[in-house]
């Protein structure tokens, strides 16, 4: 058996977490919308086509705000297609996923699905095919009271109170060239900066996303973010960040190792933008919106199996079903995110449902929990407040961590990667929250807490995520394969908490004053 130490004090704090931190996405792409959260004629459906079984499922889950309607989708979408009488919508080729688009859901159908879950809507303009003039449109279209051509359009349709939709993405992954019309950082920092003008000076309240780097592994990374925020700075208050782990190698040590290089991800961002408010002597902070992250590798899908396909409506694609190693590389991520709290406000994660989701349905049948569903579900409901900073003492390991994308070598080290990967996050109670995740795959870990000024603890729970099998799979035969147990053998002497956790496994514990 292995043995780790984690040290933290109550008044060593990295930040808090945003709510904002616990986001996910919906796109329309294969089945997250059409057969996902919208279906009408489903039996749990409600008057409005939303499957009640995802909507319970989606609210367990607990995520707070929803990336919307893409992802490479928007890059050639007409927002003014999914507004109106929806016989009267059109229906158009998807250049994005090669589908046909019904229209038949839009912006208004989301909002109201948003208000039904009760989770903030997040809004991407389209910055390949169109530009600033949609954008402007769209946002006088969501937010303007009335009084206006596109407000007044609003109120015709239905939604008399403007959206108030805060949170807006200027496009996506603009550096890649799957991307429709994608674009230079010259050219994407100059289109997005003109957009983010005239949408603030629509709504000054809302928030603003540049777009950050497909990827760590694009061959343009760095110099893109420098350049893409030396023309934006003064105009938006967040980066984006995208990562996609895999397993291609089928090597689960550096599976469960690759979420470090996030944490890498991360701080290199934060010094590059840090770096153009140098340049500005700024004391402006851009903040990142990691809004797009998650584990996906075997259903990535090239162009030309696409065609092949045809253009249908609502294809079965990007339908990974995760295993239990998945879970762990997953809760992995959720850790790189709750530990650096003090720059990473927003993230989502990707998808929702059915397309590289933690919720899986059957069109016209049940909707289940995939094996992500699980840390994501805790990381949401208890990681709430001051995330601390901890000092880990745990024996190491060295990956190497295979990703056939990346630009200069396909192999990425991963030195002294510590078994013990571990998240502290106090509440405004006087209680802690832990997230534990073990990657020897062999050994248990006997770890001691020494949680410093927390006085006397009490455990509330603790539960474990693992499986004999770390190919396990939940599925709708068989939805509770991988699902938390009960840990049994927390105990706590004052501020000193101990648990023996087990091989390749996720662990979360709950503290109260006691
Ligand atoms: O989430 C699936 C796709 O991954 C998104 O559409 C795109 O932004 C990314 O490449």
């Amino acid at each position: 058996m292995r043995k780790a130490a984690v040290m933290m004090d109550r008044d060593f704090a990295i930040g808090r977490t945003d709510p904002r931190l616990f986001g996910a996405f919906i796109e329309h792409l294969g089945r997250c919308v059409y057969g996902g959260i919208y279906e009408p004629g489903h039996p749990t459906a409600d008057e409005k086509g939303f499957r009640q079984d995802v909507m319970a499922l989606v609210k367990e889950l607990g995520p707070t705000i929803m990336r919307y309607p893409g992802g490479n989708f928007v890059s050639g979408y007409n927002w003014e297609d999914g507004v109106g009488p929806i016989e009267a919508r059109p229906k158009k080729l998807d250049l994005a996923w090669f589908s046909t688009e019904p229209n038949t859901f839009g912006t208004n159908e989301f909002v109201d699905w948003c208000k039904a879950a009760g989770i903030e809507p997040m809004l991407a303009v389209n910055l390949g095919t169109r530009a600033g003039d949609a954008a402007r449109n769209l946002v006088e279209y969501c937010n303007h009271p009335g009084g206006t051509y596109w407000s007044d359009l609003r109120k015709e349709h239905g939604w008399e109170q403007p959206h108030d939709v805060k949170f807006w993405c200027l496009g996506n992954e603009m550096d890649g060239p799957w991307q429709m019309e994608y674009k230079t950082a010259t050219q994407y920092g100059l289109v997005a900066k003109e957009a983010a003008k005239m949408m603030r000076w629509i709504d000054p309240s809302i928030e603003l996303a540049a777009c950050g780097s497909s990827g760590r592994n694009m061959p343009t990374y760095g110099r893109w973010e420098d350049e893409v925020l030396e023309h934006t700075f003064e105009h938006v208050e967040y980066i984006s960040l995208h990562t996609y782990l895999n397993d291609y190698a089928r090597d689960t040590p550096a599976l469960l190792a690759s979420p470090d290089i996030m944490d890498n991800f991360i701080d290199e961002v934060v010094a590059i933008a840090d770096g153009v408010a140098a340049r500005r002597r700024s004391n402006k902070r851009i903040m990142l919106s990691f809004d797009e992250w998650n584990v996906w590798y075997r259903t990535r899908r090239v162009r030309s199996e696409r065609v092949k396909e045809g253009w249908p409506i609502a294809p079965p694609i990007l339908e990974e079903i995760y295993d239990m190693a998945d879970a762990l590389a997953f809760g992995g991520m959720c850790i790189s995110l709750l530990n650096h709290a003090d720059r990473v406000k927003s993230a989502c994660l990707a998808q929702l449902v059915n397309v590289i989701a933690p919720i899986m349905t059957e069109t016209g049948g049940p909707a289940w929990r995939q094996t992500i569903f699980w840390p994501f579900a805790q990381m949401s409901r208890l990681g709430r407040g001051s995330v601390l900073r901890t000092r880990v003492e745990s024996d190491t390991y060295s990956a190497s961590y295979f990703d056939p994308r990346g630009a200069q070598d396909l192999y990425f080290p991963v030195p002294h990667t510590p078994y013990l990967k571990v998240s502290a996050v106090a509440d405004d109670a006087g209680g802690l929250a832990l997230f534990l995740l073990n990657r020897d795959l062999a050994q248990e870990v006997a770890v001691t807490v020494d949680a410093r000024n927390f006085g006397r603890l009490k455990v509330v729970e603790a539960d474990e995520l693992r499986h004999d099998d770390l190919r396990a799979i939940n599925s709708s035969d068989a939805p509770d394969t991988v699902r938390p147990t009960p840990l049994a053998g927390v105990t706590v002497d004052g501020g000193s908490i101990r648990a023996t956790l087990k091989p390749a496994s996720w662990t979360v514990i709950r503290l109260a004053p006691a």
